[in-house]
């Protein structure tokens, strides 16, 4: 909650006075995001910017390799491996390719060169696959029998080795695959490492394969959807408005900040009932060993367990750079059939420390009704050295959403993996603004603002939504829920879990400002994310091109107002109302 988290800032100081400080503030200054806050303190440089790896000056082939999913199933049978074999001046080894001659200078080479490869069982030696793919190409995917890994819960190393056709240089590259004992009980959830999205089996489809899921909810108040007296009420509404997951806060007032375990028991047999997955919230016991022990066996057999969720802004805190990625190595030996997701407040402040100690990364930056550049709770100005203004680095729009998940994205991809190359993706989603009327943040967002968010979340590559905090307004509420459940639909979620978003498709009428467009590409089909960035309502006709000259004739108006046609290749709509948002089919 906002309120309980302004008041943990100021008691920060006293909490971490005794642990060694990694940090450039000296322990008795109060920070956020690394940052002095109180008119009483000097700036100071944050440290912890993100490092982007040095360009080299001569070309270099990145091989990796990577399962498929973050997870595989004995019931699955086969797997498949992602292989990249990528040119790169940040990641990989020496590239010069002696048999076709030409690496020009931007590494680019000819069709021709092509990566032989072996990829083993990295304990028992065993071979997997045997092929080979063109160099400078991604996600080439080789499938392998799972029949030769006894289901267990530790994880199998795998390693590539690979050579470039008449060249001397081997390229190699490492991973691991869990290969787990199938379920007939509580849940599993995969993450897909090449679109990112995540699938789920329990006992909704009696784990019988695995069904796509984008989840949608908020955090929520238990007082409000758990209360002690027990009833449903609330809870079912929530779930009729069209949310499908949930992240119930733990109470920080109790005196083990926890949750009351049979009242839990009993509105999570609840939530068992009607499929609402619930993102189990570690904040206050996650850097405490036993404690998460405990929780973990307590909930782990949840048919409805979606993933744990460890550190609430971390970064925010300067909790230790460590402490996300002990809780995450316990939480993975504890059980692998779960995601882990952890939310970063701050712009740029240790994200791959931080960011190392879960599968998934959430972002919150909240901008609406903020003053970017001077603390309204604090009395200072807010900038890259100084000051907290409740967004971190924002610039107060609406974009900074979209801005941060690009920004967690560009850092992810930048770090190097374990074996040299490129360190590949993490799934990004977003926490949105909900609330409002308290500390930094002057309003509530409306229901326009809130959807408009959303939308640009997703175009942004989100694939999961959450909100502080639930309940909002009842226009909050509803339209978020009504947007959500869009992008839930089996039609939408094969574009959004299918396929790259292709961002910043040009519109014009208006100018790139006036609305952000992605789209997905799925066979002869794309989907289309309109978020009109405008306050007020025009009339100009706007036209957002297709990506890579799609030859499209129709369109299917999912979520937003009606009029888009198609008119030379292009969609077209005459005028669009403020913060408009508009998801399309297009044939
Ligand atoms: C190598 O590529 C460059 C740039 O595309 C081209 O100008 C050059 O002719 C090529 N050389 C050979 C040997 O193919
Ligand atoms: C890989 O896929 C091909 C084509 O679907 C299939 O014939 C083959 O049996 C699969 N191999 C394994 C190991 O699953
Ligand atoms: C590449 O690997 C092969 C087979 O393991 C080995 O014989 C050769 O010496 C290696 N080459 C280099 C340059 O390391
Ligand atoms: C539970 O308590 C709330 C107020 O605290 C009340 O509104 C509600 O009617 C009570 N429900 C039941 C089932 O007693
Ligand atoms: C960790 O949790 C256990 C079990 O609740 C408790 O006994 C212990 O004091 C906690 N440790 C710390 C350092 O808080
Ligand atoms: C969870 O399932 C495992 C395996 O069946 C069992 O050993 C364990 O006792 C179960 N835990 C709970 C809390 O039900
Ligand atoms: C984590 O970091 C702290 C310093 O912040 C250090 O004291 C501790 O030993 C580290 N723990 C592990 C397991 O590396
Ligand atoms: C932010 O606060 C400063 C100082 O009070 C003021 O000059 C500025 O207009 C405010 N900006 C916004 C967007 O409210
Ligand atoms: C941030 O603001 C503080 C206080 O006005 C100032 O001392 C500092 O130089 C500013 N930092 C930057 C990077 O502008
Ligand atoms: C687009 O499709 C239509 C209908 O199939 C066809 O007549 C037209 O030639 C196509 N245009 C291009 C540029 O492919």
């Amino acid at each position: 909650m906002a309120n309980i988290h302004a008041f943990h800032r100021v008691i920060t100081a006293f909490l971490i006075i005794n642990t060694v400080n990694a940090f450039n503030a000296l322990l008795d200054v109060p920070t956020w995001c690394g940052k002095p806050y109180m008119d009483t303190t000097q700036s100071l440089d944050p440290g912890g910017q993100f490092q982007f790896p040095t360009p080299q000056k001569g070309p270099l082939l990145s091989v990796t390799i990577q399962p498929r999913y973050s997870i595989f199933l004995e019931s699955d049978g086969s797997g498949d491996f992602i292989v990249d074999a990528v040119i790169s001046h940040l990641f990989g080894q020496p590239f010069s390719n002696v048999a076709g001659g030409n690496s020009s200078s931007d590494g680019e080479t000819t069709q021709s060169a092509t990566l032989d490869f072996e990829i083993h069982n990295g304990e028992d030696g065993a071979l997997l696959v045997s092929s080979s793919v063109h160099v400078n190409s991604a996600r080439n995917l080789f499938n392998f029998s799972l029949s030769s890994f006894s289901p267990r819960f530790e994880p199998y190393p795998i390693s590539i080795k690979g050579t470039v056709s008449s060249g001397q240089q081997n390229y190699t590259g490492t991973t691991q695959i869990y290969v787990l004992p199938s379920r007939s009980y509580g849940s599993a959830v995969k993450i897909d490492n090449v679109y990112g999205g995540l699938y789920v089996q329990n006992a909704f489809n009696k784990w019988k394969g695995w069904y796509a899921i984008f989840p949608n909810g908020y955090y929520a108040d238990g007082g409000y959807v758990t209360p002690s007296n027990i009833s449903f009420t609330n809870l079912d509404t929530y779930a009729a408005q069209g949310f499908n997951s949930i992240n119930i806060v733990p109470d920080g007032g109790r005196p083990d900040q926890s949750y009351p375990t049979a009242e839990l028991a009993t509105y999570w047999d609840h939530m068992d009932d009607i499929n609402l997955f619930n993102i189990y919230d570690m904040r206050f016991t996650f850097q405490n060993a036993t404690r998460v022990e405990e929780e973990v066996a307590r909930w782990k057999n949840r048919t409805t367990l979606l993933m744990w969720y460890t550190a609430n802004e971390p970064d925010g805190w300067s909790y230790p750079l460590n402490s996300t990625s002990i809780a995450y190595t316990q939480l993975r030996t504890l059980d692998p059939y779960h995601p882990v997701s952890l939310v970063l407040n701050c712009q740029n402040y240790y994200y791959a420390s931080y960011a190392s100690g879960a599968d998934i990364i959430f972002q919150d930056a909240y901008p609406v009704a903020i003053n970017a550049t001077y603390s309204i709770k604090w009395n200072t100005p807010c900038n890259t050295t100084y000051g907290d203004c409740g967004c971190d680095n924002c610039v107060g729009e609406l974009t900074d959403v979209s801005s941060r998940l690009d920004d967690f994205q560009k850092y992810q991809e930048n770090i190097p993996s374990s074996s040299g190359g490129h360190g590949g993706k993490k799934p990004t989603w977003s926490v949105l603004q909900a609330f409002g009327e308290q500390d930094y943040w002057k309003a509530i967002p409306t229901a326009k603002e809130v959807e408009n968010m959303m939308m640009l979340s997703v175009n942004h590559g989100a694939k999961g939504i959450s909100y502080w905090e639930y309940p909002s307004t009842n226009e909050v509420n509803v339209g978020s829920g009504a947007l959500g459940k869009v992008f839930q639909e089996e039609l939408a979620i094969g574009f959004l879990l299918g396929a790259d978003p292709i961002k910043g498709l040009n519109v014009e009428g208006g100018g790139q400002e006036m609305a952000d467009a992605s789209a997905w590409v799925v066979g002869e089909r794309v989907l289309v994310g309109v978020a009109n960035g405008k306050h007020e309502d025009s009339e100009t006709t706007v036209s957002v091109s297709m990506p890579r000259d799609m030859n499209v004739s129709s369109v299917k108006v999912l979520y937003g107002e009606m009029g888009w046609r198609v008119d030379d290749g292009k969609l077209v709509k005459r005028g669009m109302r403020r913060l408009e948002v508009s998801v399309l089919v297009l044939t």
